[in-house]
């Protein structure tokens, strides 16, 4: 039989991603229905390690739904992942009654969480918040949507230069790993062609493309690169074109952290507030170990081994679209 929840922590941890101060909002209003006490752990695990630990009530809270960042800041911590440091802080979670944890953040986060619920009896219940997408278990992580219409809106901006000089502009979005920010971005843009880490066109692909564009005298484009793919960087793009290409005036821009920071948007804001109504609710039913989405509008739970082995792909139709639309 689990033991009754009447103290819950929740930390959010790993790239920070908007719409996570919608969802401890969430945690702190919805445990206050249940009338549990809510304790704040600040810079992600770093915090439980060093003892940051604050009660959060309700009014705490009050005016952050629609806050970028995170009001319990975020790191991703090394002594976390050392048998010693889960020690410490499973001292801090007995030290100030914490009976269910709830940490927010992407497959890093998750491994934490892992690890640690294997070692101890303290329930945890995961919520993804990323920019990434990259999280198996869930459409759509928390922050994600804010990412790419940063990305698309500074798109928009840079295309009016671009078509007024007539120059091919080479976009970094991030995503080291995973290309579904590059992937919605360059559809979303109109990108004339996407970099993505999980496809290899190569550079051939690009200048054959620009070839026939440069037929049509359509020498002003968009290129999105996503940090992560396998054919270099975004300067070194423009080289390759400006080398073997006549013609072409290139510039890059690298959007960067500004995908992680903003006012979270509406999908966000109800995503993460759903999300983080529905780990309280996991919690005082005594569901344990979960890490929790939203598949086709439904809520989804899976393991953290779940979430964390299973490669999320990228949706196929989608490419084909992009490759479609950007002929
Ligand atoms: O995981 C989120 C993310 O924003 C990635 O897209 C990016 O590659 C990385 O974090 C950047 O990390 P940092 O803020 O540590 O430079």
């Amino acid at each position: 039989m689990s033991k009754e929840i009447k103290r819950i922590g929740v930390l959010t941890s790993g790239g920070d991603a908007p719409g996570m101060n919608a969802a401890i909002r969430a945690v702190v209003r919805a445990a206050s229905f249940h009338d549990l006490h809510v304790y704040g752990v600040f810079e992600g695990y770093k915090g439980l390690i060093n003892g940051e630990v604050k009660r959060l009530e309700s009014g705490d809270v009050a005016n952050t739904l629609q806050r970028g960042g995170t009001i319990l800041k975020t790191a991703r911590c090394e002594e976390f992942k050392t048998k010693e440091g889960r020690n410490i802080a499973y001292e801090t979670i007995k030290a100030y009654d914490i009976d269910g944890m709830i940490v927010i953040g992407g497959n890093g986060t998750y491994t934490g969480a892992k690890y640690f619920s294997e070692e101890f009896d303290i329930p945890f219940i995961g919520l993804p918040g990323t920019i990434d997408n990259d999280i198996w278990g869930t459409d759509y992580t928390i922050g994600y949507d804010t990412a790419i219409n940063t990305a698309i809106e500074a798109i928009d901006k840079i295309r009016d230069t671009a078509d007024s000089h007539n120059r091919l502009f080479f976009i970094e979005v991030m995503g080291r790993h995973a290309g579904f920010i590059a992937l919605d971005t360059g559809i979303g843009s109109g990108a004339a062609y996407t970099f993505l880490p999980e496809l290899d066109g190569g550079v051939s692909h690009l200048l054959d493309m620009l070839k026939k564009a440069a037929i049509r005298k359509k020498m002003f484009n968009i290129v999105v690169v996503a940090e992560g793919n396998a054919n270099g960087s975004v300067h070194d793009l423009a080289k390759a074109v400006e080398e073997n290409l006549k013609g072409y005036d290139t510039r890059v821009t690298t959007i960067g952290h500004m995908q992680r920071g903003g006012s979270p948007s509406a999908a966000d804001r109800v995503l993460a507030s759903t999300l983080g109504y529905e780990a309280v609710e996991c919690l005082v039913k005594g569901i344990k170990n979960k890490a929790l989405g939203i598949v086709d509008s439904r809520l989804f739970m899976c393991t953290f081994d779940e979430a964390i082995n299973n490669r999320k792909p990228l949706n196929d139709a989608k490419i084909e679209l992009l490759n479609v639309l950007a002929i």
